[in-house]
């Protein structure tokens, strides 16, 4: 039997490069190789290919001077790996020159989970596990994320943001004549008048969050005035648009992973019990102190709420194969909101993406093949539309 070729992409030019190539190891390593031919492809913190069977310990040693840099045309009669060096070890390498059957980007953040490496696999018209490039990019984007969820009646927190370009011209008192797109934005206002109205409309201690990223970077939970003007300094960083939430009280974090193109299934809920404030990237990668609560101590018809709505928030923002979505639970009232929905989430075996289906009665590997299987439906699907059109007149000529 012919195996499937999958090549895995991971690294990135991305604050999580780190976390990518831990969740990619883990998935290599556990796709099945009587089935699988593994491809691995690394993209440096330059953004350069890295391919070959070394990739890993390369980008992990953080080595750029390699002759094995590579590219994905975007030309859809390609789909391979083409070197983009001379070098007579490149050419040897046996990853290049085939086609691949599958992509299975494990990339976290902008540049990799944002949409568009799913634009670049569109257009090399290569089968790609998750999100397709609409879902990734208004799931990387946590305002427009939050919109979606508002229109389709998911419950979210109160939440406002700006542009930092407009935070700054506030504070340089320099005249201000953007049009609001929408009623949660900031703009117009001096720095004095955005912070009252942070103040008065999501109280303290309020998130600040980079729109466009994950793995908490960038993200600070201030208490008060002081550290508020510093995050939102630290928040634009890593994004020009900054997203302010009201703190969810005393909240539990329940997550609930999601797998399925246009009808998907979600499994039973799981809880984080951060070992800080909150679950910031200490508590997530380095202090190793968080705990993962699987299934979740939930009374049922809850549990089956959130479910639900975890599907509704997959669908409103257009996902595709898999997303982990995650809420924050008050714990007085039993109130949820959707906090956010990772279209590609951690995937190491301890994460909770994988840890969940595997409490659902869905294996690691079962998992794997299932993403898989999905991704080349959607592809089938797509290629089955018509890319170009036959005008009755040649009219363009
Ligand atoms: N509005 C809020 N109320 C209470 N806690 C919050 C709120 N927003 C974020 N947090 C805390 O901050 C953490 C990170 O926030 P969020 O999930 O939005 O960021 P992220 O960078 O996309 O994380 P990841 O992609 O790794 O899940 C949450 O897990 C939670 O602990
Ligand atoms: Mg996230």
């Amino acid at each position: 039997m012919k195996k499937t070729r999958v090549c895995v992409i991971f690294g990135g030019r991305s604050g999580e490069h780190e976390v990518s190539i831990v969740s990619a190891t883990s998935v290599m390593n556990a796709l099945d190789k009587s089935k699988y031919e593994v491809i691995p492809v690394g993209i440096a913190k330059s953004g350069r290919w890295i391919a070959g069977n070394n990739s890993v310990q390369l980008l992990k040693s953080g080595i750029e001077d390699t002759p094995f840099y590579a590219m994905l045309p975007a030309d859809p009669n390609e789909q391979k790996l083409l070197p983009t060096t001379n070098s007579v070890e490149a050419r040897q390498l046996d990853s290049l020159g085939e086609k691949f059957d599958v992509v299975f980007p494990v990339l976290h953040g902008p540049y990799g989970e944002d949409g568009t490496m799913q634009g670049l696999l569109e257009l090399a018209n290569l089968p790609y596990v998750g999100a397709g490039v609409l879902g990734s990019a208004v799931c990387m984007d946590k305002v427009v994320q939050k919109q979606l969820c508002v229109q389709a009646g998911v419950p979210v927190v109160k939440f406002l943001w700006m542009y930092y370009g407009d935070w700054q011209q506030a504070g340089m008192k320099l005249s201000n004549t953007a049009i609001p797109a929408t009623p949660q934005q900031l703009s117009n206002l001096s720095q004095a008048e955005i912070i009252t109205k942070i103040e008065t409309e999501l109280g303290l201690p309020v998130f600040v969050k980079p729109a466009n990223m994950g793995s908490s970077v960038g993200i600070t939970k201030a208490h008060e005035r002081k550290e508020l003007i510093h995050a939102i300094e630290e928040a634009a960083q890593y994004d020009h648009k900054i997203l302010l939430e009201a703190a969810a009280p005393n909240a539990r974090e329940i997550e609930v992973s999601v797998l399925g193109n246009t009808q998907p299934k979600a499994s039973v809920p799981g809880e984080v019990i951060p070992s800080n404030e909150f679950y910031d990237y200490d508590a997530k990668y380095v202090d190793g102190a968080s705990t993962l609560i699987i299934p979740a101590e939930l009374p049922a018809e809850l549990a089956a709420q959130i479910r639900e709505t975890a599907i509704r928030g997959f669908l409103a923002c257009s996902c595709e194969g898999m997303a982990r979505v995650d809420f924050l639970l008050e714990r007085q009232t039993n109130r949820f909101y959707l906090n956010e929905i990772n279209t590609i989430p951690g995937f190491t075996q301890i994460s909770m993406y994988p840890k969940l289906w595997e409490a659902t009665g869905l294996s690691y590997s079962q998992l794997l093949d299932e993403l898989i299987q999905l991704a080349i439906e959607r592809h089938q699907r797509k290629n089955s539309l018509k890319t170009s059109y036959q005008p009755k007149k040649e009219w363009y000529k």
